[in-house]
């Protein structure tokens, strides 16, 4: 099969990455497209290298936009690309800008889509990745589906062709590396962090950073725990801390890092006594690693992990936010939710299979 991917987001490359591993694996040809979505070294190049990704082989370098300029960049520039390569498959992940530009692209150009995780919903339309994942889902032939709760949704749009249910490949990411992070990743002692004494979290969604009420209580709640004796962690990614710094939000009482790398962040999420977050990445990467979480959201994609009792909406309020760190637990049982790590292996299968 001749096969071209399209990724430009950090957790692109995280997915990705067992993808291209089983596609070389299996003796396919795979077109690696990097839209350029995320350009800074630590948001992308870092991510290449650890996870072994190969170099793309074309990076569109659209880079930061207003959402319809960014799309629209990448949907000029992905057809030129599919124009030429004349793929099989074009394959695309999760619900970002970068996944709607290429399903768009490639539906025009009568070329089969295969969406990786597919049927994702939050049901919040405020959402630019709802929009994303919608658009995404009803353009794909093949929609690659991380849980029961994704093939349900697609089920009650009157999506029923080409839904499989495969398991999420990010926990193939995390089973193949959670080993290699123990080996490598210095970060605990570089940060002198004791396992379970601090409390590790990130804050990335617009509906949290553009909305500066919001921001300014997360990270109040932020400054009250790290106050009360917890340290909060907080790997920063760029559009944060452009609006703190514009809200003149001080955060020098909390350990604010850069972004860093694939395998520190999975010690330092293992080794947090409680994951803060409103990634939903991070919500399933504390589901498998046992650790607490607390989202900072109105509601989840991910609804296993809050039904388990493994996870916790929290939302924006302060005092919530304080008083969930120091009372929530987490319960006896962990069912496997995700698959097994060996998603990526179906979804090249189901390639095979479905062309
Ligand atoms: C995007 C995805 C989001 C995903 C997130 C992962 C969309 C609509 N959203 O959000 O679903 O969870 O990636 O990180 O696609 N910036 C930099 N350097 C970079 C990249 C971004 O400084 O390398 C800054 C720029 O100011 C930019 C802002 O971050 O305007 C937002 O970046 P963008 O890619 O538009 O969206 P994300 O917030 O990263």
């Amino acid at each position: 099969l001749h096969i071209v991917s399209i990724i430009g987001a950090r957790p692109q490359f995280i997915k990705a990455a067992p993808i291209c591993r089983a596609l070389r694996e299996t003796g396919h040809q795979e077109y690696l497209v990097h839209t350029g979505q995320h350009y800074d070294p630590e948001m992308s190049e870092v991510f290449f290298e650890e996870l072994q990704l190969p170099t793309p082989d074309i990076n569109l370098e659209v880079g930061s936009g207003s959402h319809g300029w960014q799309t629209g960049q990448m949907l000029m520039r992905i057809e030129e690309v599919l124009v030429a390569q004349k793929p099989n498959w074009v394959l695309i992940y999760g619900d970002t800008n970068s996944t709607i530009a290429g399903a768009l692209a490639a539906v025009k150009l009568h070329i089969p889509v295969a969406h990786v995780e597919a049927g994702l919903r939050s049901f919040n339309r405020k959402m630019p990745e709802e929009h994303n994942r919608v658009v995404s889902d009803h353009l794909a032939d093949l929609l690659l589906c991380p849980t029961q709760t994704a093939v349900n949704n697609l089920t009650r749009e009157g999506i029923a062709q080409g839904v499989h249910l495969v398991g999420d490949v990010m926990y193939d990411s995390l089973r193949y590396n959670l080993r290699l992070a123990e080996q490598r990743s210095i970060i605990l002692d570089t940060l002198r962090l004791q396992p379970k004494e601090y409390v590790l979290a990130t804050v990335h969604r617009a509906e949290n950073t553009d909305d500066p009420e919001r921001l300014h209580a997360i990270f109040e709640a932020f400054i009250q725990i790290t106050h009360d004796g917890l340290p909060v962690v907080i790997p920063l990614h760029p559009r944060t801390r452009k609006r703190l710094e514009e809200l003149n939000l001080s955060f020098n009482k909390l350990q604010v890092l850069a972004p860093v790398s694939y395998l520190d962040m999975l010690m330092l999420a293992q080794n947090a006594r409680m994951i803060l977050t409103d990634s939903g990445g991070l919500q399933k990467e504390a589901y498998w690693l046992k650790v607490p979480c607390l989202t900072l959201r109105e509601e989840t994609e991910w609804v296993e992990t809050v039904e388990s009792g493994w996870n916790m909406l929290v939302g924006a309020q302060t005092e919530t936010i304080i008083q969930s760190v120091h009372t929530f637990t987490s319960p006896e049982t962990h069912l496997p939710f995700y698959g097994d790590g060996e998603t990526a292996f179906r979804c090249v299968r189901l390639l095979e299979i479905q062309q």
